[in-house]
């Protein structure tokens, strides 16, 4: 850890003004988050008649609605007004792709925890008082919920029909292995945990306008959604998000049923209407990572090489389709992770159940699909009594032979064989494995474990049209540059690398630069800052703004002078022509005077993308991001305890724009990624289907004192072989798949009790409870 916070503050003490990209450079809000003065949508001051918003939910998983004592709720203390579906004046629906996704309830409730009503009142906790008496007031005549995934798939009750990719001629290729292993990988879901909660704020405009300040990933898509819930067009709704404090992909789309009851609220009302539900309702309305099942069936040779796979997969929906059939599109696509495997079929199935409706979260369905091969590779290295990272390497994508992927993509960036090499050699990986073999050989209650895995995970939208962005760059007559993208900040500095590419391609100083609120009336049919394609995106159309300003400066300037256009520059804040220099506040006033336009838009779309989802071939990634961490445990076979003792990570992130922001994404993804893996479990109640674990006090993620005792994270020095934005890549989502390591030491550790002789049955999260069962199993058997 102190060797990384080392390595920022050096790198932030040499970076200079005229250096825009390639250098640590702090968050552009890092100052205002540090001393509590970066508003974010609950500080901006209230105006007046403001009214605020609770959601009454439904007591029961599954039934049908036959009425609501409106009349009764609306007496209860404070309240001002109640509202329901029927005063929707649009379309009561908020779904993101397909249109399944009730706003309030109507007829049938989904789950236990569904929106029926919205509260109103002057106070937000007499709202919140008068909605939680819903189950007083409301009359549901149950019906039966489907609460369990495999019992949706046994139904075949889907939100969205199956999916099927395969490559070559698994029957065979399995009949003629020399050995197969069949098994089932759990593997829970996980709650995105931002720590700015879920909240809108809509206020009335002249002629039918509604403002809505959304925490949200996705503006445009919070945009039409209100629209279509006023019926109202696009353009009489503005949305905008200057910050987020986190959305991890729970901000996605369901941001939109927030958005939503307060435009809807304040459209009726024709008041100002806040809307920011608490902690446990956030929980118990708003879904998260879909848990799944893998059922496999694999055959392998004597080296541990995958020769075929067999592999169905089974995802936790929820009610409703929500984003879950491209999550599992992904998960089909990420199944090879870094291996090529000759032979494979993989089914994914949306199980719909009568839970919230899960959604985006970071990797979105990539660590789901790449945890169940790592899975396999790990227990076929215990059949053959092989460490793990040599049946990995054996199975590893090639440089230019075994490199097409099941999905057909020609991996052409390959660095995964160099990365590991470098890992392995710099973590200490063989000695350390005879040491923990020492240690456990005298150690009989305290285990270690020791594992390297490896990440290759695709970058852009599965959807091809998404990968687009627009950008507005103004340069002010003073010299003072605004940029507006339609890209979301959330944490993860997406506006600093932003601003950054803005100076660096006009050629001035990081500090002349400001970012702007993400705003739907500035750049219009945004994507959602997701698939960790933020800077991507929103980097190049910035940066193609800026250079037109620079070329219709530059032009100017050589006009000015009668020199031709290439012997004039801007580099460092200055413009150099015929030997001498000019200032870039000179040249941009006399630029203004000379009437040049000195602002510009900026667009972008990723290019050499195809994907046909009908037979899922093609090309949906413009380029792969890798990495590879080695994570050390000790466990406490008696309490079924484990430390993190030491994780290695060494990260792709291409040309990095601003090393202090990538080390922070890769360290937070780790951290986050290993809360999933260890100590985030979902429990629902088996019959009444209400979700146990909907707060802290019982869904426990990392704490500062889970952090590895010693971090050790790292940059991979490479380049972007495409042409992304300065040869960087994306560092968003794939190094949350880094800390699988973190479980498969935990399963190494375990399984030393059985002498490695017996697969321990371990689910993921590793749990204190799932570790002590997987012991047990291990003991019963050795
Ligand atoms: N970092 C912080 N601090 N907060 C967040 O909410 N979201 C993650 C990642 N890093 C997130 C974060 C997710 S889910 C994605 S897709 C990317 O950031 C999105 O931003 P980018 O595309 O600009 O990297
Ligand atoms: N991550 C990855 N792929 C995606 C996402 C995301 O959040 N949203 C849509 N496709």
């Amino acid at each position: 850890m102190n060797q990384t916070v080392d390595a920022g503050v050096k790198a932030l003490s040499q970076a200079t003004a005229s250096t825009a990209a390639g250098q640590s450079r702090p968050h552009e809000s890092a100052h205002l988050h540090v001393a509590g003065a970066a508003p974010y949508i609950d500080d901006l001051p209230e105006l007046q008649g403001t009214l605020h918003a609770a959601l009454g939910l439904s007591p029961v998983a599954h039934g049908r609605l036959l009425h609501i004592d409106v009349a009764g709720l609306k007496a209860l203390p404070g309240v001002v007004d109640v509202i329901t579906a029927a005063d929707i004046p649009g379309t009561n629906d908020c779904g993101p792709v397909i249109h399944d996704d009730p706003i309030l309830a109507d007829g049938v409730v989904h789950y236990l925890g569904q929106p029926v009503v919205a509260v109103l009142s002057h106070d937000r906790e007499l709202a919140r008082r008068a909605a939680a008496r819903l189950k007083d007031f409301v009359q549901i005549e149950p019906l039966p919920p489907v609460l369990d995934p495999l019992q949706a798939h046994a139904q075949q009750q889907y939100v969205v029909p199956p999916m099927h990719m395969a490559r070559g001629d698994v029957p065979t290729a399995l009949a003629q292995a020399p050995h197969t292993v069949q098994g089932r990988i759990e593997l829970g879901g996980q709650e995105q945990f931002y720590l700015e909660g879920q909240i809108s704020y809509a206020v009335p405009k002249e002629n039918r306008g509604m403002l809505v300040h959304c925490s949200t990933q996705h503006p445009s898509e919070m945009q039409h959604a209100v629209a279509h819930a006023l019926g109202l067009h696009a353009h009489h709704v503005q949305v905008e998000c200057r910050r987020m404090g986190g959305g991890f992909g729970g901000k996605e789309s369901q941001s939109a049923v927030f958005a939503c009851v307060a435009a809807v609220a304040a459209r009726k009302l024709n008041r100002p209407v806040k809307m920011r539900p608490d902690r446990d309702d956030d929980f118990m309305i708003t879904g998260r990572r879909h848990c799944f099942v893998h059922d496999y069936t694999v055959g392998h040779d004597a080296e541990g090489r995958l020769l075929a796979a067999d592999v169905d997969m089974v995802s936790r929906c929820g009610y409703s389709a929500d984003l879950s059939a491209p999550v599992m599109g992904r998960a089909l696509c990420h199944f090879d992770n870094a291996y090529w495997l000759p032979n494979v079929q993989i089914d994914g199935f949306c199980a719909r159940t009568n839970t919230q409706s899960n959604t985006a979260f970071r990797g979105f369905g990539g660590p789901q699909g790449a945890f169940a091969v790592e899975y396999i590779l790990d227990t076929v290295a215990r059949r053959l009594g092989r460490d793990a990272l040599d049946v990995r390497m054996a199975n590893l994508y090639g440089q230019h032979e075994r490199n097409v992927t099941p999905y057909g993509q020609v991996v052409e960036d390959n660095v995964l064989q160099a990365l590991i090499g470098q890992l392995v050699h710099s973590s200490d990986y063989r000695a350390r494995r005879e040491a923990v073999n020492a240690f456990n050989a005298t150690s009989p209650v305290l285990k270690k474990g020791l594992a390297l895995t490896p990440v290759k995970f695709g970058i852009s939208f599965n959807l091809v049209h998404l990968n687009q962005a627009g950008a507005l760059v103004h340069v002010y007559n003073d010299g003072s540059i605004l940029v507006n993208h339609g890209g979301t900040e959330m944490g993860q500095g997406l506006n600093t690398k932003v601003a950054q590419m803005v100076a660096h391609t006009l050629g001035v100083s990081l500090e002349r630069v400001r970012v702007s609120a993400t705003d739907t009336s500035k750049v219009a049919n945004t994507s959602a800052t997701a698939a960790s394609t933020g800077s991507d995106l929103n980097g190049k159309a910035a940066a193609d703004a800026a250079q037109q300003i620079r070329q219709r400066l530059l032009a100017h300037l050589a006009a000015k002078h009668q020199v031709p256009v290439d012997t004039v520059d801007l580099a460092h804040d200055v413009a150099t022509v015929n030997g001498q220099t000019v200032s870039f506040e000179d040249l941009v006033m006399s630029a203004y005077v000379a009437r040049v336009q000195l602002w510009s838009d900026g667009f972008y779309a990723t290019p050499k993308l195809h994907w046909d989802r009908n037979t899922m071939q093609g090309r949906p990634f413009y380029y792969f991001a890798y990495g590879a961490s080695v994570s050390e445990v000790l466990v406490d076979t008696l309490t079924g305890e484990h430390k993190v003792l030491r994780a290695d990570v060494l990260h792709d992130v291409g040309r990095s724009i601003n090393p202090a922001l990538d080390i922070g994404q890769v360290e937070g993804a780790f951290i986050q990624g290993m809360g999933w893996m260890t100590t985030e479990e979902l429990v629902w109640h088996p019959t009444s289907g209400k979700l146990l674990t909907h707060a802290p006090s019982t869904y426990k993620i990392p704490t500062a004192s889970d952090c590895p005792a010693d971090f050790r994270v790292n940059l991979f020095t490479n380049e972007n072989v495409e042409d992304s934005v300065y040869r960087s890549k994306a560092v968003g989502e794939p190094p949350l798949l880094l800390p699988f390591s973190v479980f498969f030491a935990i399963r190494d550790a375990i399984s030393a009790v059985g002498q490695h002789r017996v697969d321990p049955p371990l689910r993921a999260p590793a749990t204190a409870e799932a570790i002590l069962e997987a012991i047990t199993a291990v003991q019963a058997s050795a």
